[in-house]
């Protein structure tokens, strides 16, 4: 996958945050691993028992998820320091890792991830995104074009099953 730069001043509250997106290296991995924890147990305890989201973000990061992190993520940087990350699979559509760390939260940068990975979807020609919501972020996806309502089990590399919204976006022209 490509790096592309992309540097985007963001006009929103509480601050607007000055970010960069850039294909992760490895040495990201860790940092991607804190944000994935961070970011789930502040904004999924309202939708999972804190004992499910502990077996999901729990322990430290594989070498499984350093090499993923170095082949597929992409990093949302401010000042250097990753705030977000989030991958596609160029092959399939299929959209995974979307997180933003909660000092970072509600600034655009999930949003900009999405628009990018769609950016790069477009650019490959696919005609479909898809992903699978955690029951707290269908209402990110949908405002960002998403559809789907259907609650079903979604089990994770590491053998765990939660519930998740399977969704999907059509990519026109
Ligand atoms: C979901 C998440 C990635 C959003 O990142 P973010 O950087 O805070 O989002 P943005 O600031 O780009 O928000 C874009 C828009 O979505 C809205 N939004 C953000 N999070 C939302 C949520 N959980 N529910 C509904 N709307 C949300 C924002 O208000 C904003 O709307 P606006 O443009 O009208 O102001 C982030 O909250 C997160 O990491 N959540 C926890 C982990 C998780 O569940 N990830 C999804 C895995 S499938």
């Amino acid at each position: 996958m490509a790096a592309t730069n992309l540097t985007t001043m963001v006009p929103k509250s509480p601050e607007p945050a000055r970010f960069a997106i850039r294909k992760a290296v490895r040495a990201d991995a860790d940092a991607a691993w804190d944000i994935r924890r961070a970011a789930v147990m502040s904004e999924c305890p309202s939708a999972y028992p804190l004992d499910q989201l502990e077996q999901w973000t729990g322990g430290t990061a594989s070498r499984a998820f350093a090499d993923a992190v170095e082949e597929r993520f992409l990093v949302a940087t401010v000042d250097e320091h990753v705030a977000g990350t989030g991958m596609i699979d160029l092959t399939t559509g299929k959209i995974d890792a979307i997180f933003v760390h909660p000092a970072y939260m509600k600034r655009g940068i999930g949003a900009a991830m999405m628009r990018h990975l769609e950016t790069l979807a477009r650019s490959q020609g696919l005609r479909e995104l898809k992903l699978d919501s955690t029951l707290n972020a269908a209402s990110f996806y949908r405002s960002l074009g998403f559809e789907g309502d259907e609650i079903a089990p979604y089990r994770s590399p590491r053998g765990l099953t939660m519930d998740c919204v399977p969704m999907t976006k059509r990519l026109s022209g």
